[in-house]
C-alpha cells in the first residue's frame, strides 16, 4: 500500500516510487505537512518543523498566554485559512453568515480506500485498475460548520499524486466559499526557481524561469478560460536544476477555466504554493448539506530535471487522463482546409483537396469554421449549427459521402459557446448571450459568448450538435473557442450568486462535452480556442489533441512546442505543415523542415494541396508514409528535450521506444552560423549495453544514409555531433535502431 499510517506519531505517508509526501496531526489537532521530496522511510519528519518565539507572528488563543512558540502564520499546514492568523496566501477563504471572514480548521479523521477517488462533473485522472490509492483526511471548522475532505490520489509506479478538496455545510446557515484551492504545499527550506509557460494568442508557452525571492508571486486567468496567457502548469525546482539533473516539482491543474498559481516565500524564508480557481470571479453559496467540489491538481517530484517532471506528465496525460476509443487508437493524418481557403469555399473546393490530399495518404478531410448558417467571414453566424447548403452546393451528408467515398474520415469544426449578434440564435434568444443588462458587452473578433452556465443553453447545444453529428458521416470534431469571457454575469443567477457563474460555465462545458462523448464515442474530439488558449489537462479528458497555436511558422512552433512539451505529451499537441510564406510571419521554410516539426505532434496538413507542385506532392506522400512508418516510435516513446529553441543555434529533441529498441533525434538550425560552432547532443533512454545502427532519414527524399554503429552508452555519454546546418531552418532526422 503506498499510504502509510501511523497512529502513535498520527503521521500519513504518501509513497511513490521515487518520492514520498507526508503530512501530521500535531497535538493541536492541527494537520501539518513536514515533507514532499525524494522517496524517503515513514519516519515522523516533524522534527523538521522549527519553533520559536512566534509572538509577533500570533499565536492560537488557547495557547497564547502559555506558549508562543506555535504560529500558524509560520507552521507548514496542509491546507491554509484565511482570517484566523495565518497571514500569507491561503487556500480556503470563506465569508460566514455574520459577515466575518474566517475559518479554521482542526483533524477530525481519515480513511483510506484502494482505487483512485472520483469528481463527479469534473474531469479527473483514473485509475486503470489498481494503479491508485485513495487517502481521505477530514478537517472541521467548529465554529462554522465546515467539513473539509482532502483527497490524495497516490499513482505509485506513475510518481503522481493528485488532489481535490470537497468542502461540505454541516452547519445551519449559508456560508460563501471565496476561495477554495485545490492544493497548498508548504516547504520549510530550500531556495526555488518558478519556471511558468507565458504567452499570447499565436504565441503560447514561452518558457520562463524566475528566482522565487520573499513576496507573492502568481500566474493565472481570470479570462474564462485557462488562457494563452498563461497556462495552468507550472515547476518549481531548485537552482540549477537542468533537463536531466535537478530537484523538481511539476504542478498541473486539470481545469480549463479561470486558475490561480500563487508562491509565496516568507518570513521564515519558508514556501507556499496554492493552487486552484481564481477566486476574482469566484464565490460561491454553500448552503446547508450542500457540498463543493474542487478541481483536481496533479503533482509529481523528479530528481532527474525537468525531464524526469515532463515525463511524469506525459505517462499520466496519456494513460490516466486522456480517454475513450481514441486514447490509444492510431490517430489520422489529417488535412483541414482554413489556412488553405479561409472562409471561401464551396463543396466541390473541398472535395477537390481532399482527392489530391487522399491519394498521398491522408486519412481526415476536416472542413473548418464557414460551413453553417450565414457565416462568410468572422462577423456572423455563430450559434447557427445548420449546414448551408447553398454555399457547401449540397447536403452535410452528401459532402461527407463524397469524402467518405475517397477512402478518408470526415471531420467538422464548431464553435458551440460562441454566439454572433447577426445570428438567428441571438434573435431568438438575446438573453442567452453572456452580458450584464445596462453595460454594452465587449466584443471581441466581434462575437459574443453563450452562457453555457444555463442548463437550457447545455441542452439546446447538445441536442443541437448532436443532430449535426448524426445527419452525416463525421468522425472527428474540432472544438473552438475564439475569445475570452467578460461581462460575467447569467440571467438564470439571482445577484447573490453571480459569482458562480464562471465556474458553471466550465462546468456546463464539462457536461455538453461528456453528453456528446457518450452520444458519439467514434468521434474523434480536438481541442482548440484561437490556436492554443484552452491547452490544459482538463480539456485533455475530454479530446485526446489540442491545436497547438494557430502560428504554423515551423520556427515559431520550435519554441511553443517546447514550452508545450514540458506537461504535455505529443500526442496531444496538434501540429500541421501549412504553406509559405507562411500565414502568420511571412518566414519561407523548406517542406521538411515544416513536416519535421509538424512530426513532433498529431501530425497533418492545412493548405490547398491542389496548389502544390507534382515534387511536392512527392514529397508529401513520403512525409506521411515516414510519419505512418514511426507512428509508434513518435507518439508513444518516451520524450527528451536535447537542446533548447532558446540557445545556440539548433533546437534538437528525441523520441525513444518504451523497449529502448530505437529513437528518433530530429534536429532543426533555428539560427544558422557562419564558421559554426559544432553541435552536440546526448541521447536518453537507450540500452546502455546495446548497439544502435545510425542513419539519417533524409528530409526530403525518401531512404536513408547510413551513419555507423555506435553503442547506446556511448550515445548517452558522449553524444552524438549533429550534422552542420545546410542552409537556414535546415531540419534532420537521425534515427537509431537497436541491433538485437
Ligand atoms: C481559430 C482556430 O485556431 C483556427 O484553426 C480556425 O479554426 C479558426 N479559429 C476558425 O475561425
Amino acid at each position: 500500500m503506498s499510504i502509510v499510517y501511523r497512529e502513535t506519531e498520527k503521521t500519513f505517508t504518501l509513497h511513490t516510487r521515487n518520492s514520498s509526501y507526508q503530512m501530521k496531526v500535531d497535538e493541536q489537532g492541527r494537520l501539518l505537512h513536514t515533507y514532499y521530496g525524494s522517496k524517503s522511510d515513514s519516519s515522523d519528519l516533524s522534527y523538521l518543523i522549527a519553533y520559536g518565539d512566534r509572538g509577533f507572528s500570533g499565536n492560537p488563543h488557547e495557547l497564547g498566554r502559555v506558549n508562543r512558540r506555535y504560529s500558524l502564520d509560520t507552521l507548514p499546514q496542509e491546507y491554509s485559512c484565511f482570517g484566523t492568523g495565518d497571514y500569507r496566501v491561503s487556500a480556503l477563504r470563506v465569508q460566514n453568515a455574520d459577515g466575518s471572514q474566517a475559518a479554521s480548521l482542526v483533524y477530525s479523521g481519515f480513511a483510506i480506500e484502494e482505487g483512485k477517488y472520483g469528481l463527479p462533473g469534473l474531469p479527473a485522472v483514473y485509475d486503470n485498475g489498481g494503479e491508485a490509492d485513495t487517502l481521505r483526511v477530514t478537517l472541521v471548522d467548529q465554529a462554522n460548520g465546515l467539513q473539509v475532505d482532502l483527497l490524495y490520489g497516490v499513482f505509485e509506479a506513475a510518481d503522481i499524486i493528485t488532489r481535490a478538496v470537497l468542502i461540505t455545510n454541516q452547519g445551519a446557515a449559508d456560508v460563501v466559499l471565496q476561495k477554495a484551492a485545490s492544493l497548498n504545499l508548504d516547504w520549510q527550506a530550500g531556495q526555488f526557481d518558478l519556471i511558468s509557460f507565458h504567452g499570447r494568442h499565436a504565441m503560447e508557452r514561452n518558457f520562463q524561469k524566475s528566482r522565487l525571492s520573499h513576496g507573492v508571486a502568481s500566474i493565472g486567468s481570470v479570462r474564462g478560460a485557462s488562457s494563452h496567457h498563461h497556462n495552468p502548469f507550472a515547476i518549481l525546482c531548485e537552482p540549477g536544476t537542468g533537463e536531466t539533473r535537478g530537484s523538481s516539482y511539476g504542478f498541473a491543474f486539470v481545469y480549463s477555466g479561470e486558475f490561480l498559481l500563487e508562491s509565496e516565500k516568507d518570513q521564515m524564508d519558508q514556501t507556499r504554493l496554492v493552487l486552484g480557481i481564481h477566486p476574482d470571479n469566484f464565490s460561491w453559496t454553500l448552503a446547508a448539506g450542500e457540498i463543493f467540489t474542487t478541481p483536481e491538481a496533479v503533482m509529481t517530484f523528479s530528481d532527474g530535471g525537468w525531464g524526469g517532471v515532463s515525463r511524469n506528465f506525459h505517462a499520466i496525460l496519456r494513460h490516466n487522463v486522456c480517454r475513450g476509443e481514441w486514447k490509444d487508437k492510431r490517430r489520422p493524418v489529417l488535412i483541414n482546409n482554413w489556412e488553405g481557403t479561409y472562409f471561401d469555399f464551396d463543396g466541390d473546393k473541398l472535395a477537390a483537396i481532399a482527392q489530391d490530399a487522399a491519394e498521398l495518404g491522408v486519412e481526415l478531410f476536416v472542413m473548418d469554421d464557414g460551413w453553417f448558417g450565414k457565416r462568410d467571414d468572422d462577423n456572423s453566424g455563430l450559434g447557427d449549427w445548420y449546414p448551408n447548403e447553398t454555399k457547401l452546393g449540397c447536403t452535410l451528408k452528401e459532402l461527407g459521402e463524397k469524402i467518405t467515398g475517397l477512402g478518408m474520415q470526415f471531420g467538422i469544426w464548431f464553435e458551440p459557446e460562441c454566439i454572433s449578434e447577426d445570428s438567428d440564435l441571438y434573435r431568438a434568444h438575446p438573453d442567452w448571450a453572456v452580458q450584464i443588462p445596462g453595460r454594452p458587452p465587449v466584443l471581441s473578433r466581434n462575437q459574443l459568448i453563450l452562457d453555457f452556465s444555463r442548463a437550457d443553453v447545455q441542452d439546446y447545444l447538445i441536442e443541437r450538435l448532436s443532430a449535426v453529428l448524426a445527419s452525416a458521416p463525421v468522425s472527428y470534431v474540432k472544438w473552438d473557442f475564439n475569445r475570452s469571457i467578460s461581462d460575467k454575469f447569467s440571467q438564470a443567477l439571482p445577484a447573490g450568486r453571480q459569482g458562480e457563474m464562471a465556474h458553471r460555465f466550465v462546468l456546463g462545458l464539462y457536461r455538453v462535452l461528456e453528453s456528446l462523448l457518450q452520444k458519439f464515442p467514434h468521434i474523434l474530439f480536438e481541442g482548440c480556442s484561437g490556436g492554443g488558449g484552452r491547452f490544459d489537462a482538463g480539456m485533455l479528458y475530454y479530446t485526446p489533441q489540442i491545436w497547438t497555436s494557430d502560428n504554423t511558422d515551423a520556427i515559431e512552433r520550435l519554441q511553443i512546442q517546447y514550452g508545450t512539451s514540458f506537461a504535455y505529451p505529443v500526442s496531444a499537441m496538434g501540429a500541421h505543415v501549412s504553406a509559405v510564406p507562411n500565414h502568420q510571419t511571412g518566414r519561407v521554410t523548406s517542406l521538411a523542415t515544416r513536416a519535421a516539426v509538424a512530426m513532433a505532434g498529431t501530425f497533418g496538413y492545412e493548405l490547398d494541396i491542389n496548389l502544390m507542385t507534382a515534387a511536392e506532392k512527392r514529397e508529401v506522400r513520403m512525409q506521411i508514409e515516414r510519419f505512418k512508418e514511426l507512428y509508434e516510435l513518435i507518439q508513444r516513446g518516451n520524450y527528451y528535450r536535447l537542446a533548447s529553441p532558446l540557445e545556440g543555434s539548433c533546437t534538437v529533441w528525441q523520441m525513444a521506444a518504451v523497449d529502448r529498441s530505437a529513437a528518433l533525434v530530429t534536429a532543426v538550425y533555428h539560427h544558422v552560423e557562419a564558421n559554426p560552432r559544432p553541435v552536440y547532443v546526448k541521447l536518453q533512454g537507450l540500452e546502455a549495453e546495446a548497439d544502435y545502427k545510425l542513419s539519417l532519414l533524409s528530409s526530403s527524399e525518401e531512404g536513408r544514409e547510413e551513419l555507423g554503429t555506435v553503442s547506446g552508452l556511448a550515445l548517452m555519454r558522449g553524444g552524438w555531433r549533429i550534422p552542420e546546418a545546410g542552409g537556414d531552418y535546415w531540419a534532420l532526422q537521425i534515427l537509431a535502431e537497436r541491433l538485437d
